[in-house]
């Protein structure tokens, strides 16, 4: 198993966190384990139940050529006795980068499908023909974001026992978020940065996550203001933020969630979003195995 107490809760001092009279405190879940980490523990761990109580001996999952959700499949499969198959987004290259290098020395055999069937991946026939070429396996959808995601991902809650006002988190697709809402002390409010572009959209499906209307819901916001353009792409201000950052804090933070949030939350304290003596926490969802590759890709080091 996974020792879930490393996930340590940290108050993160800083002197605009001071000066605004606020207090922050960083859930570390990217300390539960090196490469199923943060939010992928998290979202895999009823997953895997539900895989070992159905008899299956293989996972088969999606992802893009750096996802940190098919490292942590690959991983997990190595951990906890299951074959791995990580049906690739895209195209495949002589070389592997870093995540897919890593993916297959865990034993994850790779399949790459064209980006229009990748779309269409949740249509019958398109995952139907998969499971025919691979044999039974455990289907987990992309991003390891289904309702037994939303799940593991209450469990963040597990252990905190200091009043919350604000709880935030990088989304994606939104299902940590909306585990982290639904369990929230009452009078918590969410604060979800989007991390892509048309970060509005996610609006519907955290809500049905949540099983309530967005649109009347006054629990949880969406910011999405801090994209940097889109999923995955930067400015060299996120650059120089995560480099201050890991300076600072003596820990990393990665560049296409956690990055994105933390430099969102801090250009909110600075803009006084926060009222005084407000108790803030930001959740660490990992995704730290992306950096060597992000960095490669773009030539880059911070
Ligand atoms: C490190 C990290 N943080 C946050 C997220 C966003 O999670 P979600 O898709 O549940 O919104 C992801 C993607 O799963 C991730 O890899």
């Amino acid at each position: 198993m996974i020792d879930e107490s490393t996930a340590q809760l940290q108050e993160l001092f800083h002197p605009e966190i001071e000066k605004n009279g606020l207090q922050l405190w960083v859930k570390r879940e990217d300390l539960l384990h090196p490469e199923i980490s943060g939010n992928k523990w998290r979202k895999l761990k009823y997953n895997l139940k539900a895989a070992r109580t159905g008899n299956y001996q293989r996972l088969l999952t999606f992802g893009g050529a750096f996802s940190n959700h098919l490292l942590a499949v690959a991983a997990a499969g190595n951990h906890f006795g299951f074959d791995t198959v990580g049906v690739v987004r895209g195209e495949a290259h002589a070389t592997l980068n870093p995540t897919l290098q890593r993916c297959s020395d865990l034993g994850m055999q790779l399949h790459y499908i064209d980006r229009t069937t990748y779309r269409q991946k949740h249509l019958p026939a398109v995952y139907t023909a998969l499971l025919d070429a691979f044999g039974p396996a455990y289907l987990i959808p992309e991003g390891g974001s289904n309702s037994l995601g939303v799940a593991g991902c209450r469990e963040v809650w597990e252990g905190i026992s200091v009043p919350i006002d604000v709880v935030a988190c990088a989304c994606g697709t939104g299902a940590t978020f909306a585990g982290l809402v639904d369990a929230a002390p009452a009078g918590t409010r969410g604060w979800g940065f989007a991390v892509l572009k048309q970060g509005e959209h996610l609006k519907g499906p955290i809500g049905q996550w949540l099983g309530e209307d967005w649109s009347t819901t006054a629990s949880w916001d969406l910011i999405t203001d801090y994209h940097f353009g889109g999923y995955a792409r930067y400015t060299p201000e996120l650059l120089q933020f995560l480099a201050a950052f890991k300076s600072q804090q003596g820990f990393a933070l990665d560049p296409v969630y956690t990055g994105k949030l933390f430099y969102g939350l801090f250009d909110q304290v600075r803009q006084g979003a926060f009222r005084r003596g407000t108790s803030i926490l930001a959740v660490h969802t990992g995704g730290l195995q992306g950096i060597a590759g992000f960095q490669k890709r773009h030539q880059l080091t911070w």
